[in-house]
């Protein structure tokens, strides 16, 4: 009893030094809705068909970027393509936070998603880019890899005799489970297997935390208190249950993989980064270490995962949806691909009308509606206006692919606005699940599981 009374004190003084530190602060603040003191605009934000929606309506009214206060938190919203480029791409060391400021000295096993931006966070960056973005893992090339996975995807259909209608998201995610897997360590689950079941459902456990309410109001301390377990939130809890069990998952594989490691011949993602490790870096000080590989290898399951397989899964019901659209690229598969050979991803530049789907399918779609926190790393003026250090900021994605001034009838589906008079296939520069943040990372060729599909790199802005 007396530590929950504790443990309540502390929550209470947590709140009131929040709430103060950042009444503290002067200057001109970006306009936008405050709300009710310590729940901010909480309560006007619309959780059942995402709170995206309730900030498009904002961003109306106070302009594209505006600023509110969600519980006693300052969040910058932004759907605004320039000022977006403008914080994550120009001056990424003022914008390119994350929640917490955990320092480059500390060896932990949080993924570099959640690192802040710094020389650690570029260096582990910078190694595993290189990794994702080669064009073959081992003695195998990527396209060869997803080919296969795609084949037995394909193989598990047949032998179910799944031939009335079913839904395939699980199997997709179950498919994508394995691509990226097998790229961390060589492994294959069949699809049937309870540990991949288990795993996915681990990330899928981390993806809804973004859209759970409480965490929209909960300044950083008070999440990690409760990622921990002290908080009896239950939610908030199976979050942090989710990470340790990923966590837990990922130390396996590399403790069975230095059992057998071999220098000269690394097979994977996991190989290869304990062959950095051995070697160390050609600077004084390595960051990439044996808990940094594991927070890494983390972060590119989960990351990878959720945001992947539900794009494919709304590509395919789109389409479906629009007997047009399915036989216009049932015609451009035949005639470039044809029935007798496996694609690749070189195929994609002859299939504008194949980008212009998946393009149009991400805008309409956006699987992170609200992208990733970002946070601002140091007192700083935007456009006149003071952004405290610890300011958070959310990018609108979601907003900014329904802005009708950008697409017009931004509610339908119409790949043909991507395609020109002759036929080519038409970039825009605002579709993109990562936009132009210098936190983009990883795979031009990681994410390229799309059933084949010649998908558009989320993390490469020219498609
Ligand atoms: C359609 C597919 C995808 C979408 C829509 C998507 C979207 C995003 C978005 C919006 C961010 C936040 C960027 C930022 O904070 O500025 C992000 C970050 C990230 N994504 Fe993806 N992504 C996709 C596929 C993938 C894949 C396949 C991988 C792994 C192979 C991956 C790994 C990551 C990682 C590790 C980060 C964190 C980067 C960092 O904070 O430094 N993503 N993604």
């Amino acid at each position: 009893m007396a530590a929950v009374g504790l443990l309540i004190g502390v929550c209470i003084l947590i709140l009131a030094l929040a709430f103060f530190r950042r009444n503290q602060k002067g200057g001109k603040r970006l306009p936008g809705p405050r709300g009710l003191p310590f729940v901010g605009t909480y309560f006007s934000l619309d959780f059942k068909r995402g709170p995206q929606v309730t900030f498009h309506e904002w961003a109306k009214k106070y302009g594209k970027t505006f600023c509110c206060q969600i519980g006693m938190t300052d969040v910058i919203i932004t759907e605004d393509f320039d000022d977006m480029d403008y914080m994550f791409r120009k001056f990424p060391e003022t914008y390119n936070g994350r929640l917490f400021d955990i320092p480059d000295e500390y060896d932990t096993e949080i993924g570099f998603a959640n690192l802040p931006f710094g020389k650690k966070w570029k260096e582990i960056r910078s190694f595993i880019t290189s990794i994702l973005n080669a064009t073959t893992l081992g003695p195998r090339t990527y396209d060869d890899i997803i080919a296969g996975e795609f084949q037995e995807l394909c193989r598990y259909i047949n032998n179910r005799q799944l031939n009335k209608a079913f839904y395939p998201g699980d199997l997709y995610a179950r498919s994508v489970a394995n691509v990226l897997i097998y790229t961390l360590c060589q492994k294959r689950y069949d699809y049937d297997n309870k540990e991949v079941l288990e795993q996915i459902e681990a990330v899928d456990t981390l993806g809804r935390s973004l859209t759970i309410p409480m965490l929209f109001c909960m300044p950083g301390i008070l999440y990690l208190l409760g990622i921990k377990g002290y908080l009896p939130i239950k939610s908030v809890q199976n979050i942090g249950n989710a990470t340790k069990y990923l966590a837990q998952i990922c130390a396996e594989n590399i403790e069975e993989h230095k059992k057998d490691f071999d220098p000269k011949q690394p097979r994977d993602f996991i190989d290869m980064c304990l062959k950095q490790i051995a070697e160390g870096s050609p600077k004084d000080k390595s960051f990439l270490t044996v808990n940094s590989l594991n927070g890494a290898s983390t972060d590119i399951f989960s990351a990878g995962l959720e945001s992947t397989a539900l794009s494919l899964v709304w590509t395919i019901a789109l389409i479906s949806s629009r007997p047009d659209v399915e036989e216009r690229l049932e015609k451009e598969v035949e005639e470039v691909i044809g029935y007798e050979r496996n694609p690749c991803l070189a195929d994609r530049e002859n299939m504008p009308y194949t980008k212009a789907v998946i393009q149009e399918s991400l805008r309409y779609v956006t699987v992170a509606p609200l992208g990733v926190y970002h946070k601002v790393q140091k007192d700083t003026w935007f456009k006149g206006y003071f952004l405290p250090k610890d300011t958070m900021i959310l990018p609108n994605l979601w907003g900014m692919h329904h802005d009708p001034d950008t697409f017009p009838e931004p509610d339908k589906f119409k790949p043909e606005r991507f395609i020109d008079s002759k036929g080519n296939f038409i970039k825009h520069r605002k579709v993109g699940g990562a936009l132009r943040s210098r936190r983009q990372i990883v795979s031009r060729r990681g994410n390229r599981y799309e059933g084949n599909l010649p998908f558009p790199d989320q993390h490469n802005p020219e498609i």
